[in-house]
């Protein structure tokens, strides 16, 4: 399984903190956000890694990460979105570097509590199709929205409905097969202009392939100034606790 993480976009409602930098590069406790979701796919046993960025300061990852040294890895690939097309816009840049195989994808603003190794595992069992991590929130509004049958089996994904049909989100952790790409060559642009992921998996749901885990511990986004508050409390929280074992 490969891991690509996506980290483009211009950070608009962070502003003007990402005036200068890249969203995914600003602290999150004691660490560059986009030092959490390479550990998060590292701890899951995924060591080839992609990096989709884009925007203003692309070349501030290199200068951060180098080839990955100080997380144990030989090497780290990068690739560049132009624009601000969306998440699966930027997903579709990872076609060469997946190269048929299943890939494990991680929005770079997402940090969360525990391990997705179950997740992954899982996953490399699953004959065809894609798994996506779903949580609990108090505010389902802002996310991709799950909606179930009476069976619990997903029935519809809403992305951002105004009035939510469950407490369940889509958080930014998805794992595809190789027919990611096609799907993301059918996708037409959203109200926001943007590819959304949501139609993909939307997509997979149709073909009757889209499978969910819940996500374990607490998990955040961290693209506007209430989540990335949020994320440092947590992170601080986490770090310190495991500081004490
Ligand atoms: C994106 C997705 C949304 C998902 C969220 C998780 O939202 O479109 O479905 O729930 O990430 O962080 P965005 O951050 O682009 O608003």
């Amino acid at each position: 399984m490969k891991g690509v993480i996506l980290a483009g976009g211009l950070g608009k409602r962070l502003y003007p903190l990402t005036k200068i930098t890249n969203k995914h590069l600003l602290p999150i406790y004691n660490k560059p956000m986009i030092y959490y979701p390479i550990e998060t796919l590292i701890d899951a046993g995924i060591k080839d890694i992609l990096i989709v960025t884009g925007g203003n300061h692309a070349g501030e990852f290199l200068r951060l990460l180098g080839n990955g040294k100080q997380f144990g890895l030989k090497h780290i690939n990068y690739t560049y979105q132009e624009g601000e097309g969306g998440i699966a816009q930027a997903l579709g840049l990872a076609r060469h570097f997946a190269d048929n195989d299943k890939i494990t994808v991680i929005l770079g603003d997402n940090i969360i509590e525990k391990s997705i190794k179950k997740a992954v595992a899982d996953f490399k069992k699953q004959p065809k199709g894609a798994k996506i991590l779903i949580k609990k929130v108090p505010d389902p509004e802002r996310f991709g929205v799950v909606e179930f049958d009476e069976k619990m089996r997903i029935s519809g994904i809403t992305e951002k409905p105004k009035h939510a049909k469950s407490d369940y989100s889509v958080t930014g952790i998805y794992m595809y097969d190789k027919d990611v790409f096609d799907i993301i060559d059918t996708l037409k642009p959203s109200k926001r202009g943007e590819l959304e992921i949501t139609d993909v998996n939307n997509a997979y749901l149709r073909s009757k392939t889209l499978t969910y885990n819940m996500l374990e511990g607490w998990w955040t986004d961290s693209g506007t100034f209430e989540s990335l508050l949020r994320a440092n409390t947590l992170a601080a929280k986490k770090d310190k606790r495991r500081a004490q074992k």
